[in-house]
């Protein structure tokens, strides 16, 4: 394997962009995180999620300490993790807009503490605020899971600044980690350069 092409170096302190544009090299799933606090809703696209125990569960997420709805999130007993869906774009650019009432168009259910959950989520994680750490120019949240809830989909993801779609690896002849029902073995248009790969990849690992 030859060496792979350079496309930019230098010191993240110094480029704020630079850094930026290579922590989307790590490509991410996208969440609303959604709370609520005296009667007041809280709500914000992020993809800083991330898993940290499992025994007990535990997550967390960062939040920008520009963020309008911080001292909401910050006083908050708890909150939820909407994970979004593939076909949940739309949603995931109004809860990272500056709108002045998020939830005024949303459909919501109300879950643990009355904190709103998004319907057509893939997954709700309902947290209870464990601990808060300096980030930065964020706040690191982390919340111990208390209830979740899965849904049928797929997810949204989210990798060098844009939204995209999960599908299988070439080299995977099934989903890993997919339970039984599912049928739905990815397959690419007939006849694309990506369908030849695909035919001629799963001929060579059926020998
Ligand atoms: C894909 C994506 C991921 C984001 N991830 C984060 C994040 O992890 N933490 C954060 O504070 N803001 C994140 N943002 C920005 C917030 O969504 C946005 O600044 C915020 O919700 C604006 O509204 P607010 O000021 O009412 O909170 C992200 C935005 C997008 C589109």
């Amino acid at each position: 394997m030859g060496s792979l092409k350079m496309i930019e170096k230098g010191n993240p302190a110094e480029d704020t962009r630079l850094f930026r544009r290579c922590l989307g090299f790590f490509g991410t799933g996208v969440a609303v995180i959604t709370t609520r606090h005296h009667g007041k809703n809280a709500g914000a696209t992020v993809n800083s999620v991330a898993s940290v125990s499992l025994e007990p569960p535990l997550v967390l997420w960062s939040i920008s300490r520009t963020s309008r709805s911080f001292d909401i999130f910050q006083n908050a007993e708890g909150f939820v993790i909407n994970i979004l869906a593939k076909n949940q774009v739309d949603l995931s650019r109004h809860f990272a807009s500056p709108a002045p009432d998020k939830f005024a168009q949303i459909a919501t259910t109300p879950g643990w503490n009355d904190i709103p959950t998004i319907d057509g989520a893939l997954a709700h994680i309902e947290c209870q605020s464990e601990n808060s750490y300096d980030g930065g120019d964020h706040v690191i949240k982390v919340g111990r899971a208390l209830n979740v809830c899965t849904f049928e989909g797929d997810p949204l993801m989210f990798v060098q600044g844009r939204y995209a779609v999960a599908v299988d690896h070439p080299g995977m002849r099934v989903r890993p980690e997919v339970p039984k029902h599912t049928e739905d073995r990815w397959e690419p248009v007939p006849n694309s350069m990506i369908s030849l790969i695909t035919r001629v990849n799963r001929l060579l690992l059926q020998k």
